[in-house]
């Protein structure tokens, strides 16, 4: 059955306002650092355009800055200066190239920035200080707030030379409107403050003003936080007031929504994968009951089925697909084709999107290693096909094999254990992390489109390689635990994979050493709580799962732990651990009956410290599993190696090699 008749709303065309949009998907405003001195870049249009190639049916840009004073993040378009024009016309043209229409956002960040990158006093209504940013803000005066509506009108010009097709106003989660809007950072006595027709003055203003600089064959959108979450804060039924306010001008063409604010409740904007799919639809679905424009709903939005249902239920008339096109550029167009199954569905793991956005860096993806390195050709695959061998069936691995196959090569893997997907595998079954595994069905369902041949239980050894003779072989073969140097073979001291693989079956009083800062030993932590031990995490940093707050992940984590009694205790390093004579509680098979103490060292003040439990779990560094690299030294065909094999680190490393490898062949 082809998408069409599968999907019946999503594939229906839609005015908004003057432009007309062929479907209902839309690729919503994300940040992605390719703005180069301010400008847009050649890596913008490419990304775009891809997207564009891959069937979105209107396609809006990450914000572009109205003013000098708004500068946030390094990276930021400055749309207030003439010089994006050039830049504006190429990204307009690449994506006008696939028909599909593209809106540019317009922004200033007002009190949630910081003053680093600008070096002039950040602007907000009142001087009411961002939780993340900790800056005291200007409140702005009268002639401040006109020179902020004049901007919008001037960005909003740029663009329109620029080949735009609309504007969106972001005045959702990070905005100096959406600090109007709100009566948690708008304290102002004045007309700008106060009763909410006066808070959404500012609005109001920023409407006329855009709409007079693009006129009427341009569309114009506003994106509305549908509730803050924070104390205080706007709530929903203030959004829908304020999108009825909207309509009312008469100037707005569709509503776009959004959950929280960036500093203070930005886990529910970019959701990770511990919150369910479609989880701010009732915002689009409360909006859209009250203004007769489109309506844009959002969040963890993974699949064509989910967007059919959103529409369907009414709760909104576009659906917004953000990280779910991140990670497929061609999400629309198979789902058109009728192949859903073939996108690769996102994690929500948030790791090189949003995580990498915090770092300053351009945005990636987990599962796509060509995502931001659209401009980056690949070379030409061989003439003539190579007979390959893969081994190990992690990330790595199957990434590999599929690259390879689609590349025109004949693959075999083997992966020993009776299962493919390596760490990622074992990741999965632990609380809230299931859908970590779609990275594992996503490359397995390549592989098989590829015609790899998987031979799962298999183990490769280096005289079966060198019997069988390939053209080229690739070495996935992952990461193995290594006890760190203090465990001293104590039976009670075991490592993450133990548990997860059912080798030892912690019970009773059981510490958690987090030496990675990421998720392995929270997700142990969670597992042994919700089996009934009492778990302590102990790290030598100043957080537990520090690297969780770059995905999102610390928040919901947190929650999960106080409800679940998991202590948590930093700045101790683990010195010693022998055992303890008083004994414990283990499993009925474990032979050794005592328990562990661990000796600490609070590494601020030198002051050692103990703990008496029953068992030790270690989320601790691991080590490469390379014997059949160094096996195979001298092999008379071609050895790559990717992933953990070459050094162990997280998933997007095993990916972006295992494609690397498979390029190289
Ligand atoms: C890396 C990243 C950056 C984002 N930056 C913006 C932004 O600049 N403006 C905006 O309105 N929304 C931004 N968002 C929020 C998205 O528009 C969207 O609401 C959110 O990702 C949820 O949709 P999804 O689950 O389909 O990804 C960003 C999202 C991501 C993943
Ligand atoms: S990095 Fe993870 S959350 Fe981000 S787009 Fe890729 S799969 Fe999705």
């Amino acid at each position: 059955m082809s998408g069409t008749s599968r999907y019946r709303y999503l594939f229906s065309p839609l005015r908004v306002g003057p432009v007309t949009v062929r479907n209902r998907i839309v690729f919503a405003a994300h940040l992605t650092n390719f703005a180069e001195d301010g400008l847009p870049s050649r890596q913008h249009a490419d990304y775009y355009a891809a997207r564009a190639a891959g069937g979105a049916g209107l396609l809006i840009t990450e914000e572009h800055s109205t003013h000098p004073t708004d500068w946030p993040y390094e990276k930021l378009i400055h749309g207030f200066h003439r010089e994006v024009i050039p830049g504006y016309r190429a990204i307009t043209a690449a994506v006008h190239a696939h028909d599909v229409p593209i809106f540019a956002q317009l922004n200033h960040n007002g009190g949630q920035a910081s003053s680093m990158f600008s070096r002039l006093p950040v602007w907000a209504p009142s001087a009411v200080p961002d939780p993340m940013f900790r800056e005291v803000p200007k409140a702005v005066e009268r002639h401040e707030i006109a020179e902020i509506v004049a901007g919008y009108g001037t960005v909003a010009g740029h663009c329109a030379e620029g080949g735009f097709d609309g504007i969106e106003l972001q005045c959702s989660h990070s905005s100096i409107v959406r600090g109007f809007l709100s009566p948690a950072t708008n304290k102002r006595t004045d007309a700008y403050g106060g009763s909410l027709p006066c808070r959404a003055r500012i609005l109001l203003e920023i409407i006329d003003c855009v709409r007079e600089a693009i006129g009427p064959d341009r569309a114009l959108g506003v994106r509305i936080c549908g509730d803050e979450l924070i104390e205080g804060g706007s709530t929903l039924d203030e959004a829908v007031d304020v999108a009825r306010m909207v309509e009312a001008t008469g100037q707005v063409d569709y509503i776009n929504t959004s959950i929280g604010v960036a500093t203070a409740s930005l886990f529910m904007i970019e959701a990770s994968m511990s919150i369910p799919p479609g989880y701010a639809l009732f915002i689009a679905n409360a909006m859209r009951r009250a203004v007769r424009v489109p309506v844009i709903g959002v969040g963890r939005i993974k699949d064509p089925v989910q967007a059919e249902r959103a529409l369907a239920e009414g709760h909104c008339d576009l659906v917004g697909i953000v990280r779910g096109q991140i990670a497929d550029p061609d999400f629309a167009a198979k789902a058109r084709a009728g192949y859903p199954t073939q996108i690769r569905t996102c994690l929500s793991c948030n790791q090189e999107c949003v995580g990498r956005m915090g770092l300053n860096r351009w945005l990636g993806c987990l599962e796509n290693p060509r995502t931001g390195r659209e401009a980056v050709p690949l070379p030409p695959p061989r003439r003539r096909a190579r007979r390959v061998i893969v081994v190990g069936g992690g990330p790595a691995g199957l990434q590999a094999a599929a690259t390879a196959a689609q590349r025109g090569h004949r693959v075999t893997l083997y992966e020993r254990q009776p299962r493919t997907g390596g760490q990622v595998a074992v990741a999965a079954t632990v609380p809230s992390r299931a859908e970590f595994l779609d990275v594992v069905r996503n490359l397995a369902a390549e592989c098989q489109r590829g015609g790899v041949d998987v031979r799962t239980g298999v183990e490769a050894t280096a005289e079966s390689l060198r019997a069988d003779a390939p053209d080229a072989v690739v070495l996935a073969t992952g990461a193995r635990p290594e006890p760190p140097y203090w465990a001293a073979d104590h039976p009670r001291v075991v490592d993450v994979r133990d548990v997860l693989e059912g080798r030892a079956e912690p019970a009773g009083q059981v510490v958690v050493i987090d030496d990675l800062g990421f998720h392995q030993a929270t997700s142990v932590a969670e597992l042994l709580a919700d089996r009934g031990c009492t778990v302590e995490i102990i790290t030598a940093g100043m957080v537990v799962g520090q690297d969780l707050g770059i995905t999102l992940d610390m928040e919901t984590f947190n929650m999960r732990a106080h409800a679940k009694g998991i202590r948590q205790a930093t700045d101790l390093v683990v010195t010693g651990a022998t055992a303890d004579g008083a004994g414990g509680e283990g499993t009925a098979a474990d032979a050794a009956p005592a328990g562990v103490v661990l000796e600490l060292l609070h590494h601020p003040t030198g002051q050692p410290a103990r703990r008496h439990c029953d068992w030790v779990v270690c989320a601790v560094h691991q080590a490469p599993d390379d014997a059949l690299w160094h096996q195979l030294r001298g092999a008379p065909f071609e050895v790559h190696r990717a992933g953990d094999c070459v050094t162990p680190r997280r998933a997007h490393a095993a990916v972006i090699e295992g494609h690397r490898a498979a390029v190289a062949l």
